[in-house]
């Protein structure tokens, strides 16, 4: 159940991404997520090649742009955003205009990879991470922001499963994942679609701040802290108690999955 936040005036925000400013606006909270700094973790750990600046990448489940925009103040000049969310592409398509972006971006409207069709040299993405509360309809899109399945890894098992078929050989997936969600299956997983997988990244957050963010978002932050504890427990992932902040902590981390050019073996294959 959802507090209804759309009274709520336009947000205004700025980020930097290596010291260049990003700026964003999101009208409507109840449909588009407000961003917290998860995605400037992503880019301040992102070192491009001149390969992924001058060819096409991806920013996969886009939200406000927050991703693309990032991409292109990083350098890139082809940066395509997808989302399941019609006003998020919207949304995107505004931040874009906000930024004066002179690239080319195709936006996208796809559920997971469905109604994409090329292969990228980069595809970023900050997926939606939480279990489906069993009576979620999903009358906003915000919903698509949080929730992906029952288990918490809808989103992140469909991008596993098909990542291969829309990268270049020798692209790159750089994907936030929270360890609520067992990292480490999801790197057997893409190491079992030959993948060379590894966590470029990673810092400790407080589930008790997490969850006082998802209230903000107008959510049940407390219930959703339970669930994804007892969910963690299910996945077979180590959530580690701090006393000194009175909560559980988990990490966030950044797996990188490279696709292995077919004509290489892991051991020969240097990025
Ligand atoms: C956690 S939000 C991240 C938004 C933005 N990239 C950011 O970092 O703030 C996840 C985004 O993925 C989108 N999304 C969720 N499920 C999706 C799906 N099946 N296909 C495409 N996009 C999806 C949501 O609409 C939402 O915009």
């Amino acid at each position: 159940m959802r507090i209804s936040l759309s009274n709520h005036p336009v947000h205004h925000l700025e980020f930097r991404v290596y010291g260049k400013q990003v700026l964003l606006d999101v009208e409507d909270p109840d449909e588009v997520l407000i961003p917290s700094d998860w995605p400037i973790f992503l880019t301040d750990n992102l070192k491009l090649s001149s390969s992924e600046r001058e060819g096409t990448v991806l920013d996969l489940g886009t939200g406000s742009g927050i991703l693309a925009i990032a991409l292109y103040k990083m350098g890139c000049t082809n940066v395509d955003a997808s989302d399941i969310s019609r006003i998020a592409l919207e949304t995107a398509r505004e931040n874009l205009r906000l930024n004066d972006f002179g690239g080319n971006s195709d936006l996208i409207q796809s559920d997971v990879f469905d109604k994409i069709s090329k292969h990228y040299e980069l595809i970023v993405t900050n997926p939606p991470t939480f279990p489906d509360e069993q009576s979620l309809r999903r009358n906003h899109y915000i919903d698509y922001a949080f929730f992906a399945g029952s288990d918490g890894r809808g989103f992140i098992d469909k991008v596993i499963e098909s990542v291969d078929k829309f990268l270049v050989e020798g692209g790159r997936l750089m994907m936030l994942h929270p360890s609520y969600l067992n990292t480490n299956l999801t790197i057997e997983r893409l190491k079992k679609k030959n993948f060379k997988t590894s966590i470029t990244a990673s810092r400790n957050v407080s589930l008790n701040d997490y969850a006082k963010f998802l209230t903000q978002n107008g959510y049940d932050g407390e219930t959703m802290k339970v669930k994804t504890i007892s969910n963690a427990k299910t996945l077979g992932s180590e959530l580690k108690y701090s006393d000194s902040k009175s909560s559980y902590e988990f990490t966030l981390d950044l797996v990188e999955a490279i696709k292995i050019p077919t004509n290489l073996n892991t051991e020969g294959f240097r990025p």
